[in-house]
């Protein structure tokens, strides 16, 4: 699909905005975050709040961002502005909050091509110990050349390089392979490891619903981890939606894409909370989660190395099709408002994220990290690498996706997003009074009561 304004692509098939969205949605969020947040945040609990809130929260937004940008066929930013001028900032907001994503996002993104090496080369070392293996590539023992330099500035240079050609034929084509076959080897895996000797606790963790360790912090976390797992907050959902023909039934792809979304992501907890419990390596430091444990898992497959080597290729792949979709919207919009060069935004935006974003790694090591905090002899710093995902995730996506069901359930109006959730009335859309409700008043008002609450007992606990 080609972004130029008098000549905006399209997505080739129905399935091939599906694989596209779904693309964005499943990522290093759902296989790398996901089961850390989980883990460290009472298990089952989370779990449920978890699922509660994309089923409420969650879908009410996509909708939302759905409905923007097909009826407008426009970047995030025209979008708004076309629907209403004065709130094109909502449109700058998610530019913003995107950057600052990616700045890390590429960073994880290059610890996966590190994995893929380090399964194919040297198997041996990273079965020997897995966490001092992963924190030898953030540096522990030295400058992590590897995990921060080198291998991040491969996954952004193919990024750069897809997004510069525009999101093509090929990355529909090639999602519609991967992601099926990353499908099934999360479930393979998750199988492998829920059966592996001293599973039984991570299992009994993962379903033992205890709501005693559950405080505002949770629903915030939990809150902040489902947008950005379903990449909403930003506009990413909005830059997609407007490559979508009218004959494609929103609410219908709004249902899949979500459920989809979210059973990668509980496989994923499956997958790694279990192999946690079962190998006894604690993977908190530096987010080890999806990287660390799954040698446990790896060691006791047969041909494991080669499992392990293709789950970091699909992860890897998974985390592409992720970073393509936000760089994405930040490049439409330099492009179509702005009237800048394709590849030349695309140069500099990558140059400037991609000197942050070292930092991030960086900063995972020497480290002693309690939340945001980094404390050196007992002063306490905030960190800027988990200060770039405590920004986004607890702030700027909460607050992105607020905005967004204001303005399509007061400002632009709910009959006229209906409208467009049902093609004109060409779909039936038998939840639409129920939605109405959500995009006006429930979903707003949960986004206020759990960002303020979550803000101001986070911080403490924290
Ligand atoms: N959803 C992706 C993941 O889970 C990340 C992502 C892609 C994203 N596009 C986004 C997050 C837009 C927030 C907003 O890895």
């Amino acid at each position: 699909m080609s972004t130029s304004v008098e000549n905006r692509g399209q997505f080739g098939s129905k399935l091939g905005f599906v694989l596209a969205a779904a693309g964005s949605a499943v990522g290093l969020g759902n296989i790398w975050k996901f089961p850390g947040k989980a883990y460290a945040n009472g298990g089952g609990a989370f779990l449920l709040i978890y699922i509660l809130l994309i089923a409420l929260i969650g879908t009410t937004v996509m909708l939302a961002e759905f409905v923007i940008g097909r009826k407008t066929q426009k970047n995030a930013i025209g979008a708004l502005r076309e629907l209403n001028a004065k709130y094109a900032w909502i449109g700058g907001l998610g530019v913003l909050t995107g950057f600052i994503i990616l700045c890390y996002y590429c960073q994880v993104g290059g610890w996966t091509i590190n994995y893929i090496v380090g399964y194919i080369t040297e198997s041996s070392v990273v079965y020997a110990d897995p966490m001092a293996y992963f924190l030898d590539m953030l540096g522990v023992n030295g400058f992590p050349l590897k995990g921060a330099i080198i291998f991040p500035l491969i996954f952004l240079a193919l990024t750069s390089f897809v997004i510069s050609r525009g999101v093509s034929e090929g990355i529909e084509k090639l999602s519609s392979v991967l992601m099926p076959l990353l499908f099934i080897l999360l479930v393979g895996l998750m199988i492998r490891s829920c059966t592996l000797p001293g599973a039984s606790d991570g299992l009994a963790y993962m379903f033992n619903v205890d709501f005693s360790t559950v405080n505002f912090n949770t629903f915030l976390v939990a809150l902040g981890q489902a947008f950005f797992s379903l990449s909403l907050g930003m506009g990413v959902m909005i830059t997609y939606s407007s490559y979508l023909s009218k004959d494609e039934n929103l609410v219908a792809n709004t249902g899949i894409i979500c459920v989809l979304d979210t059973l990668v992501a509980l496989f994923a907890g499956f997958m790694i909370i279990p192999a946690v419990f079962a190998t006894g390596i604690e993977p908190g430091m530096g987010g080890g989660f999806a990287f660390a444990t799954l040698a446990g898992v790896f060691m006791a497959i047969p041909g494991g190395t080669i499992f392990g080597t293709l789950f970091y290729a699909l992860l890897f792949f998974a985390a592409l099709t992720s970073s393509v979709s936000i760089m994405e919207g930040t490049v439409a919009f330099l492009v179509e408002e702005k009237g800048m060069e394709r590849k030349k935004v695309v140069l500099s935006v990558s140059v400037v994220l991609f000197v942050i974003g070292v930092f991030y790694t960086l900063s995972q090591a020497y480290m002693d990290i309690h939340g945001v905090w980094w404390s050196i002899d007992g002063i306490q710093f905030p960190i800027l690498g988990d200060f770039m995902e405590y920004l986004t995730d607890r702030l700027l996506l909460p607050l992105g996706a607020l905005v967004t069901t204001v303005f399509v359930g007061w400002i632009w109006g709910t009959d006229n997003a209906i409208k467009e959730a049902t093609s004109d009335g060409k779909y039936e859309f038998k939840l639409a009074p129920i939605w109405v409700v959500m995009v006006k008043y429930v979903a707003p008002i949960a986004i206020v009561c759990i960002l303020v609450a979550g803000m101001i007992f986070g911080m403490a606990i924290s």
